[in-house]
């Protein structure tokens, strides 16, 4: 099935960041993107996840076209299907990560997942406020937040940032396992090039041109 289909995206802030990219993705599948800081990933990922308008061309997510939504439908399709992790996390702080999780399972009719808790390493750590943890157990929660609302698409800007080596790869193969398990698909941004190649196609957003990389 597909999840996302991306056609003729451009896009311009100060200058024209890229022009006429085109994307799609199906059902099991991760995309990875690539490409120097500043060459337009973290844009191109808002306009694909709804968060941006682009300037030209179309986003359809499951077969429909965002730009011709309902705003109650995009509303539904933001809370319950699509899975946001950004270089920043934006958990709540004065809350606990559990708490932070509760609120993402009541808002998306799930349960928290004590498994994923455990698989993440952040089950120790869960009851206590979100300020009173490391970079990298901040991020697990947001991933696990995310992963709770049980999303069929997943937009992922650098989600291993504030991690060690083997922590990314073990957080990474969660985010894999989760794919195959709920058949969801995956757009990952990332500097990481062996992250990058666990993805089933990797692109490079380069002279404002999203190019295949094999
Ligand atoms: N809201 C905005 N308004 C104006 N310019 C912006 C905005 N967002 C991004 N830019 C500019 O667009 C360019 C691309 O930014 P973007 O964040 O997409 O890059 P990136 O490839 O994700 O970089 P990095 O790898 O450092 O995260 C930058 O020059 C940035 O300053
Ligand atoms: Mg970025």
């Amino acid at each position: 099935m597909n999840l996302l289909s991306a056609k003729n995206l451009s896009h311009t802030f100060d200058y024209e960041l890229f022009s006429n990219i085109s994307l799609d993705l199906e059902s099991g599948e991760s995309i990875a993107i690539i490409g120097v800081s500043g060459s337009g990933k973290s844009t191109l990922l808002h306009i694909l996840s709804t968060l941006l308008k682009p300037n030209k061309g179309s986003v359809s997510l499951f077969g429909e076209d965002v730009s011709k939504m309902q705003k109650k439908r995009l509303a539904e399709i933001k809370r319950n299907e699509i899975g946001l992790v950004f270089q920043s996390h934006y958990l709540f702080k004065g809350f606990t990560s559990f708490e932070n999780l509760e609120v993402a399972a009541i808002l998306s009719n799930q349960e928290v997942d004590s498994a994923l808790l455990k698989r993440l390493n952040i089950d120790g750590t869960i009851h206590q406020k979100v300020t009173e943890l490391s970079g990298g157990q901040q991020q697990r929660v947001s991933i696990a937040r995310v992963l709770t609302k049980k999303p069929r698409l997943l937009f992922v800007d650098e989600p291993t940032g504030n991690l060690d080596k083997t922590t990314a790869h073990e957080v990474m193969d969660i985010f894999f396992e989760y794919l195959k398990e709920y058949n969801a698909g995956m757009v990952l941004v990332t500097h990481d090039e062996a992250l990058a190649y666990k993805c089933s196609k990797v692109y490079k957003l380069f002279n404002k041109e999203l190019v295949k990389v094999d």
